[in-house]
């Protein structure tokens, strides 16, 4: 049956591409997967993680050893994101300048939050 035979070739045809089509997709989420997999991990690290690491040393909770005068907890610096970010950026004095942190906007926004929640504290 020669239309039988015709539309059998057709479904063969459509199925194989199909094939070839959820073939190259499942490269495309494998590949993409090791990627997925970074974000997520630095993703996990909280605005309390990073200034633990890079931020207490000297602020220890939003005070600042290395400088009393000028606590970062309640710091006009913190009015905004943009003004904390572009400090960041260009930090004065013996204030060092993270480009790990400064390039990752994700990463400001957390340390940006966290530092928001630190308490003036009297005399630190
Ligand atoms: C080596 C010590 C040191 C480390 C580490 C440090 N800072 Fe500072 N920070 C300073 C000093 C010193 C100043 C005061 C700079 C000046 O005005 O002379 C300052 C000032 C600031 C201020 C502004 C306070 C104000 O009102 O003038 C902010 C905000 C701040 N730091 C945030 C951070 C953040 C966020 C981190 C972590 C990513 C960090 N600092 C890590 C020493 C440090």
């Amino acid at each position: 049956m020669p239309i039988s035979g015709a539309s059998m070739k057709e479904k063969f045809k459509s199925i194989a591409e199909g094939t070839i089509a959820v073939t190259s997709l499942m490269a495309v989420l494998v590949g993409l997967a090791p990627h997925c997999y970074g974000e997520e991990s630095a993703s996990k690290r909280s605005g309390a993680d990073i200034y633990k690491q890079y931020c207490s040393t000297c602020h220890v909770a939003g005070g600042n050893t290395a400088k009393p005068s000028k606590p970062l907890a309640g710091s006009k610096v913190l009015k905004s994101i943009a003004t904390f970010q572009k400090y960041l950026e260009d930090p004065p004095g013996h204030m060092p300048y993270y480009k790990s942190i400064v390039t990752d906007k994700k990463l400001v926004k957390k340390l940006y939050e966290y530092c928001k929640t630190l308490k003036k504290t009297e005399g630190a």
